[in-house]
């Protein structure tokens, strides 16, 4: 029986990276856990084991702590890394921009300089589509589109990593890099045991949908419907997060399969566009709960719509999203009244 294959994945109690947890089990791989919890609960380790049955072995690191780090690939054969750790708020990115800087650029170089020691080849970067900024004209975008100033911290780091990517694997001759781009994650595992955990008030439309939905919060507030959009609200490509986590085992599989080194930035969405109105009534109509919701001002530095040609995925990375808007809508329901508890 070929060894299992261990694979660091930083961040992996948060959001993304917990449901990529069960993945990377369910295909046979031993995930190594390195969050420091600063941005999830431990309560997450527990349901992990309660949904593959396993104990995933965790280190509560920071990443940004070099030597903390090291033990972790001393003690273990790392085959891979998904590198997800990293702060993801872009209003909190405007007033901490040099805390993001920080900890979003540094955990990276870090984790690429002990790759580089200790011969990691394959690594997966948790990238995003706000490196496109506001795409002119066009708003399905493909990777070939240009990198455009990020309106944000949070989006300039994302730029900056996937730059210090390119720029390490040109000066690599084995490292094996896939930057995920990804649109907008929402939903749940379908035990409705992990899920979408903001801490405090939701910066995210669908959390804020269910904690309205709820009764946690009292109303939501559209932001805007005088958009050039059909229905005047703005535009998105919301992916369930158990396809994006499906979409990380795919793109460590790829890279584990090639010889030689490269670079590949791939987006990660369903490739439909769905307004802020649409998913509401959507919401409303899975669930048969009525919304409490009024039109307000646009939210400064939202764009006004994107979604993702998702080809480049299909072909390389063989993976597609299986998952319905209504499930993700459904799963993030479910989620949230097992949240109410
Ligand atoms: C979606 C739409 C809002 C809240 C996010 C992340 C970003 C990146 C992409 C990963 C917008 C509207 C929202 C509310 C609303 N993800 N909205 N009322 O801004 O597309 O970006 O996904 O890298 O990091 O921030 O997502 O969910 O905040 O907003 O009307 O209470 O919902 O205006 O049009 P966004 P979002």
């Amino acid at each position: 029986m070929e060894d299992k294959k261990h694979i660091l994945v930083t961040g992996g109690a948060g959001f993304i990276g917990s449901h990529t947890v069960v993945a990377l089990f369910e295909k046979g791989f031993v995930p190594i856990i390195v969050d420091d919890l600063r941005n999830a609960q431990a309560s997450v380790l527990n349901q992990l084991k309660e949904i593959t049955g396993q104990t995933p072995i965790h280190f509560p690191v920071d990443c940004c702590d070099k030597k903390a780090l090291k033990k972790v690939f001393e003690q273990f054969p790392i085959a891979g890394i998904i590198h997800f750790a990293a702060y993801k708020a872009v209003g909190e990115s405007v007033s901490k921009p040099l805390e993001y800087y920080q900890n979003n650029l540094l955990s990276l170089i870090n984790i690429l300089q002990l790759a580089e020691e200790f011969s990691v080849r394959n690594i997966v970067f948790s990238s995003s589509c706000t490196v496109y900024g506001e795409p002119e004209n066009n708003i399905v975008v493909d990777e070939s589109f240009p990198i455009q100033a990020a309106n944000s911290p949070y989006g300039t780091t994302k730029i900056f990593g996937e730059k210090i990517l390119t720029d390490y694997q040109a000066a690599s001759p084995h490292a094996k890099v896939i930057c995920l781009r990804y649109f907008n994650p929402i939903g749940a595992h379908k035990s409705a045991l992990i899920g979408e955990l903001p801490i405090g008030k939701p910066n995210n439309l669908v959390p804020y949908i269910t904690q309205t939905a709820s009764g946690k919060l009292e109303k939501l507030t559209v932001f805007g419907a005088d958009y050039p959009t059909p229905d005047g609200s703005c535009i998105r490509d919301y992916i369930h997060v158990e396809d994006l986590a499906d979409a990380h085992v795919h793109a460590l599989i790829y890279s584990l399969e090639q010889e030689n080194s490269f670079i590949e930035a791939i987006n990660i969405g369903t490739g439909t566009g769905t307004t802020v109105l649409e998913l509401i009534h959507l919401f409303e109509k899975v669930t048969g709960v009525k919304l409490n919701y009024t039109v307000g001002p646009r939210r400064e530095g939202d764009i006004t719509a994107i979604y993702a040609n998702n080809e480049k995925a299909k072909k390389i990375l063989q993976w597609k999203p299986k998952r319905t808007l209504e499930e993700s809508m459904l799963s993030a329901w479910r989620w949230e009244q097992n949240n109410t508890k």
